[in-house]
């Protein structure tokens, strides 16, 4: 039918077609030509000068940022320890709030710097240990069952949900968990180093060692956590000798280069002409090293590592990796285990301590009832 018409020459043409051609043929005699050719030059952006505004904006701040974290490798800091005061409200004198048979204390780790803590009992003591003050709680931590000091990761406080978890998981368990804030976090004094961790964790040691009697203490690291666990544990070792009885790794990375390189949030700089330079070198003018995959080959404790399949912040080949460095170093390779959780059971990076079979995993890894 077009066809025909088409053939037809002029004849078969609509009146409303006519109409139209004359229409732009006026409309283009109105527009000078030098505006269109404009127009055509700006293309779509033309039509929204905010929009323009915006990604002019974006793409300034996407550049900056590498260049003023390599001009101020703070700065990275700021986003590696997050210490922000999250969850917000938390008053943290009261964990009863939150949580039962726990109280809440202070320690002063080096002059100057004092950090809060959370002890939580085993809840098999939780009708004893209401309304129970410090001394009774001190007097507690020797009764034999086994003691974890928890490490947690970056961003947030003891109080976030997934480390509320942690310890009502392991309280059940029969554990005590001793559950710091880190210099800089929380209501602890002071600011973030990776120096300043390993010096509040071996502080927290040794009053944890001083009452505990004959009950085993282990490291307990999360995320970011996990390289403040082996560095205390190395240090330990190197500087008194001393092994911690056991160390548990969830969610852990090899070092942060390597997880920097891996988590998420540098997803977008990672075609960035001088990705290593810029981002992944500033860590280490930071002064940030967790070096995990040093500090295992020179331990011997027993050592676990749990990671999800499903880790979407810090993917589980590091978690292998670390296992497969620790176990070709350790003499004893029993001590070495890794226990990766299938994607199915949707754990992820922070959620492990919400399975229901974790406690009887690390018991048999412990060797303990
Ligand atoms: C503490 O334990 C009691 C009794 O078992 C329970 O009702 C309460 O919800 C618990 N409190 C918290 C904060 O979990």
């Amino acid at each position: 039918m077009w066809r025909r018409r088409r053939e037809d020459g002029d004849g078969g043409r609509s009146d409303g077609d006519r109409a139209w051609e004359e229409f732009s043929s006026q409309a283009e005699r109105r527009a000078p030509a030098e505006r269109r050719a404009r127009e055509e030059r700006r293309g779509w952006l033309h039509w929204c000068p905010r929009l323009r505004t915006v990604l002019l904006v974006l793409l300034l701040i996407y550049i900056s940022v590498p260049i003023l974290i390599r001009l101020f490798p703070v700065l990275v800091t700021k986003f590696v320890y997050l210490n922000l005061a999250f969850p917000f409200f938390v008053d943290f004198h009261r964990p009863e709030l939150l949580l039962n048979n726990t109280i809440n204390l202070y320690l002063v780790t080096e002059p100057g710097v004092t950090v809060g803590i959370w002890h939580t009992v085993p809840s098999s003591r939780g009708a004893e240990a209401r309304g129970k003050d410090q001394h009774w709680y001190e007097e507690a931590l020797g009764d034999d069952h086994p003691v974890i000091i928890y490490l947690h990761g970056n961003g947030g406080t003891r109080a976030a949900r997934h480390r509320i978890q942690f310890l009502k998981t392991m309280s059940a368990a029969g554990f005590h968990i001793l559950a710091l804030d880190y210099r800089g976090y929380g209501d602890s004094s002071g600011h973030p180093t990776e120096n300043g961790f390993t010096t509040d964790v071996l502080a927290l040691y040794d009053w944890a060692k001083a009452r505990s009697r004959n009950s085993i203490i282990l490291f307990w690291g999360h995320s970011l956590g996990t390289g403040i666990a082996t560095n205390a544990a190395r240090k330990l070792q190197e500087e008194r000798g001393v092994q911690v009885d056991a160390i548990i790794l969830e969610s852990p990375y090899t070092n942060i280069r390597d997880a920097a390189a891996h988590v998420p949030i540098t997803k977008i700089y990672r075609q960035f002409p001088g990705f290593e330079y810029f981002i992944l070198d500033s860590l280490a003018l930071g002064d940030m090293f967790f070096r995990s995959d040093k500090n295992v080959q020179v331990l011997s404790c027993p050592l676990l590592i749990l990671n999800a399949e499903d880790d979407a912040i810090v993917p589980p080949h590091l978690g292998r990796k670390l296992f497969e460095t620790a176990h070709s170093a350790y003499k004893d390779k029993t001590k070495v285990k890794l226990i990766t959780f299938p994607k199915k059971l949707g754990l992820g990076h922070d959620h492990i301590s919400f399975n229901l079979e974790l406690p009887a995993l690390v018991k048999d890894f412990l060797n303990i009832k």
